[in-house]
């Protein structure tokens, strides 16, 4: 027997999904004030992806008429030493995540909860994708991290991350997708 319900767990999740997207917005803050705008929109996008993320499990949750947590906020880091910090910050968030997604997936097997087995999925490949795109990311401000207008450059031109998902769950209030 599981020692916490499903409900309760994904309401968890709710609060971490909105916990990443404050820390992305943290990074965004810290990119924009040092004008790197490129890197600032991607951290902001990243940040409403997250946003996304958390109303998808609120929708599901209004769905299967259990009950929803709106979550405290806690302040989030907006200062950083250097413009690799974020994106490393940014990688093992997302690894983190995966995680807990993965953690819930096994939760909604153990107590047999096919819905919330079935809703996780699309979770499970979204961090495939998330950690992939970090990593991405992660290489490429290291390797140009003494001439950022390269990596600039590279989100111009490769514009990463930005491809709408049409598999992506509902969201509450009508974003994401
Ligand atoms: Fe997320
Ligand atoms: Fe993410």
């Amino acid at each position: 027997m599981a020692e916490k319900s499903f409900p309760a767990a994904l309401n968890e999740q709710i609060a971490n999904e909105f916990a990443a997207s404050m820390q992305y917005v943290g990074a965004a803050v810290f990119y924009d004030a040092e004008t790197l705008p490129r890197l600032a929109s991607f951290f902001y996008r990243q940040a409403a992806e997250e946003r996304d993320h958390a109303m998808m499990m609120v929708q599901y949750l209004l769905d299967v008429d259990e009950e929803v947590e709106v979550p405290d906020i806690a302040s989030k880091q907006s200062r950083y030493d250097d413009a690799v910090a974020p994106v490393r910050m940014a990688l093992e968030q997302e690894k983190r995540v995966g995680e807990e997604i993965y953690a819930l997936f096994e939760l909604a097997r153990d107590v047999k909860d096919y819905r919330a087995e079935q809703f996780m999925q699309w979770f499970v490949k979204e961090q495939v994708e998330e950690v992939a795109l970090m990593q991405d990311l992660l290489n490429v401000v290291e390797r140009s991290k003494d001439n950022l207008p390269l990596v600039e450059d590279f989100l111009a031109r490769e514009d990463p991350g930005a491809e709408d998902d049409p598999t992506a769950p509902p969201a509450a209030g009508g974003g994401g997708g």
